[in-house]
């Protein structure tokens, strides 16, 4: 089978096209033919050398998380799925027996790491881990949605955001970004969106987004949001400036749960603002895989349509990530092999 691993890491230049052999299902696993994986800026992290997951002694490393295909193998002791079943890998690694794990959610389990090889025309995986995807659900939609999509669902429920609260999201171009504006917008809440790109906004319109806000300064940002109204909750996948602009502009008592870094791992807050203003700071990791179940679902009934910005051929997975890099694109980057 082809794979795109990283061969080194320097970024989407370090991605080649080998061969490897297409792998046999052990007990509890399944080979799935993959029709479809998108890719996320934890996977562009690990191409340029910024991840603490994957250095020189792993390469050549096959990254892919967000896995959609066609079940091909099972191994011993599987009755979940068989040969022939449509399906979607939750791409969660769990312990299974740690505090987490027994009481839940999932997705605190105390070893919590994730799958990587779906940048491949086979993977293997925990048959445990894959969800049977109904007949209106698409690969492409599926492979959209196991990382972007339940990391934002998972944010909106830890904000408890319910309808028509005002939710901030600064970025809200990309995959976690338009996905919090698509999810704030199923559950009946408003949102506020932010981008450099005046024409990636203007994409955001019709998947729901009610304010767009352009600019990067948080000065005018903070202007500009306020203007609108104080949020009840903010989704931040970016860090850096972002995260005391995010607290800033919250409601009293408001929530902001905390996802991601693009813009910067280290933020400076206001603490009196925190504590005086009563207001929340959460941290968040992906979901849990009845998250996923849920989304898949939501897509199964027409509520929410995954956005696909564009879609690349194994052999082009360097320019997959060439565009995320570059912010080229409006919501899920994918790769068909
Ligand atoms: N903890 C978790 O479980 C988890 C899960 C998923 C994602 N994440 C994190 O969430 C973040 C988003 O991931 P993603 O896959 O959605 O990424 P993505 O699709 O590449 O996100 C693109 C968005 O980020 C903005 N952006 C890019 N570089 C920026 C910069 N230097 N300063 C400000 N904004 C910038 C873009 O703004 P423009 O429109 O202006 O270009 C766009 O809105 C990452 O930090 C990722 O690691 C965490
Ligand atoms: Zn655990």
């Amino acid at each position: 089978m082809r794979v795109a691993a990283f061969g080194e890491l320097t970024g989407p230049n370090g991605v080649t096209l080998t061969d490897r052999p297409t792998p046999d299902p052990e007990p509890g696993e399944a080979v799935v033919d993959v029709e479809a994986c998108s890719i996320n800026r934890h996977d562009l992290w690990i191409l340029e050398g910024d991840s603490a997951m994957v250095d020189a002694d792993d390469l050549p490393f096959v990254s892919g998380l967000d896995v959609a295909g066609v079940v091909d193998e099972v191994g011993e002791g599987v009755t979940g799925v068989e040969a022939g079943d449509r399906v979607v890998l939750c791409p969660n690694e769990t312990c299974g027996v740690c505090r987490f794990c027994r009481e839940g959610p999932e997705n605190r389990c105390e070893n919590f790491s994730l799958y990587h090889g779906g940048l491949a025309e086979a993977a293997r995986v925990d048959a445990d881990r894959l969800i049977p995807l109904p007949e209106s659900v698409s690969a492409a939609e599926a492979a959209a949605l196991p990382t972007a999509y339940v990391t934002a669902y998972h944010m909106l429920r830890r904000a408890d955001v319910s309808p028509a609260d005002l939710v901030f999201v600064p970025g809200a171009t990309g995959g976690v970004g338009v996905a919090s504006v698509q999810l704030a917008d199923v559950l009946g809440a408003r949102t506020i969106g932010t981008s450099s790109s005046a024409s990636k906004l203007d994409r955001l319109d019709e998947l729901g987004l009610d304010h767009a806000v352009e600019g990067t300064d948080p000065d005018e940002l903070r202007e500009a949001v306020t203007e609108i109204g104080r949020p009840d909750a903010v989704m931040n996948h970016l860090g850096g400036p972002y995260t005391g602009l995010g607290l800033d502009v919250l409601r009293r008592a408001g929530t902001m749960v905390v996802c991601g870094r693009t813009a910067g791992g280290t933020s400076e807050i206001d603490v009196p603002d925190l504590f005086l203003g009563q207001k929340r700071i959460v941290g968040s990791t992906m979901g849990t895989q009845t998250d996923l179940e849920r989304l898949v679902e939501l897509v199964a009934d027409g509520e929410l349509s995954p956005e696909i910005d564009e879609t690349y051929p194994l052999e082009a997975t360097d320019d997959a990530f060439a565009a995320m890099r570059d912010r080229e694109s409006v919501g899920k980057i994918l790769v068909t092999p």
